[in-house]
């Protein structure tokens, strides 16, 4: 056999050297591009945001949308459209400042709640990420779940999983145009009450920087077949990272009546302004009356005002009692649920409890909803772990 030419033999030694390097170039450009996202994804704390992540979310928008936890489903604009028959008005479940939303049976059978998010570019698209990134990340039964997103080009939608028994506004305020519910009772609405405070408790008190919701409201909370109540809407939360001393300084957003004196009057921002949007919303269980009603007579217009001084007054607590509710109630627990919404609404955010406190005094309150001993210690159990 021939030698080959020694410059032949060189030229091949070459081309193989470059491609190897080219190949391990390659590999390397992958596994640090990697890392950073499959992270957080894999990482047993749900509720620490990690540096990467926050480094990876800024780096690179398409990366927070690869998690193949819940919430990761991703949908193709079409595959909405055709679970909401077209986006149907038929199938409007939902009306709100971010978006409509539709009730969509998805390809595999499960029934949704799809929310379209409209407004301007931006808006849009920070309450977007702000949905999709902290519902990805937090997990509690107190929260409506993310089942999965859609950023199909300009369209943002957001998929949760469905919540048949609506928002508290429709029980509690019904309209013409809403669907009709029988009036809650007394142990649903003490239930709810608590349910939704743990909701607040978890992201004020479990999550790492802690959340502010920002925009806490009976139409943000919504109930399931057996009136459990979650808090939905994260499209206005804050989270705590940007802090100054232990308050973030922000544009005044949210829904009047409900926003905390002091955060509509300088923007200053701590959980205690979502406090003190509880406190209205536990007035609004407790009298059926909306925050802001301009039809009543003067004085009576504001829920928090007319209601403050009668809070605290054993006898006139009892005269701003839902009448809707027929007068079925305990009076020991009216007096201590109106104890509890008189430090909420208080104009000074210090001397607001913590939510936490709040879910403390509900507790004793709320009864187990069958009164038997097992279904009263899962739910204990399932407290303990979240
Ligand atoms: C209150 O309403 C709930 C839900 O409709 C029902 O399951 C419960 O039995 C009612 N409780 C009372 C005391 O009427």
């Amino acid at each position: 056999m021939a030698a080959l030419p020694l410059n032949y033999i060189l030229l091949i030694v070459i081309s193989i050297t470059i491609l190897c390097i080219l190949f391990i170039s390659f590999f390397l450009l992958l596994i640090i591009r990697r890392p950073k996202c499959t992270k957080h994804a894999g990482s047993g704390d749900r509720n620490q945001i990690s540096n990467s992540q926050i480094v990876c979310y800024r780096q690179d928008v398409s990366c927070i949308y690869e998690g193949k936890k819940k919430g990761g489903q991703v949908f193709t604009y079409k595959e909405l459209e055709l679970a909401t028959d077209g986006f149907s008005e038929r199938n409007v479940i939902g009306n709100g400042g971010f978006g409509v939303v539709f009730r969509g049976t998805l390809g595999d059978g499960t029934v949704a709640a799809i929310k379209v998010l409209h407004g301007d570019g931006k808006q849009e698209e920070r309450a977007f990420r702000m949905e999709v990134d902290l519902l990805n990340r937090l997990t509690s039964s107190y929260l409506v779940e993310l089942l999965g997103y859609c950023a199909d080009q300009h369209h943002r939608l957001l998929v949760f999983e469905f919540m048949p028994n609506g928002n508290l506004q429709q029980h509690l305020h019904p309209s013409s145009c809403n669907h009709y519910y029988e009036p809650l009772n007394w142990s649903t609405r003490l239930r709810i009450a608590l349910d939704c405070a743990r909701g607040l408790e978890f992201l004020h008190e479990h999550t790492v920087p802690s959340v502010i919701h920002r925009d806490f409201k009976c139409s943000n909370i919504l109930l399931d077949h057996n009136f459990r109540a979650k808090v939905s809407d994260f499209g206005m939360a804050k989270t705590g990272s940007d802090k100054v001393n232990g308050q973030v300084v922000t544009r005044v957003l949210g829904t009047s009546g409900y926003v905390a004196p002091e955060y509509a009057l300088t923007g200053r921002l701590t959980t205690k302004s979502d406090v003190y949007s509880y406190g209205i919303v536990l007035l609004e269980l407790l009298t059926g009356r909306v925050p802001v009603d301009t039809l009543r007579p003067p004085g009576e217009q504001v829920l928090v005002s007319w209601a403050l001084p009668r809070l605290t007054n054993r006898d006139k607590v009892v005269e701003m009692v839902d009448p809707a509710l027929e007068g079925q109630y305990s009076r020991k627990e009216l007096i201590q649920v109106a104890a509890i919404a008189a430090v909420c609404v208080q104009s000074e955010a210090e001397y607001r409890p913590l939510i936490t406190d709040v879910v403390q005094s509900l507790i004793p309150l709320v009864k187990s909803p069958s009164g038997s001993t097992p279904s009263r210690l899962h739910h204990q159990i399932a407290i303990s772990v979240s």
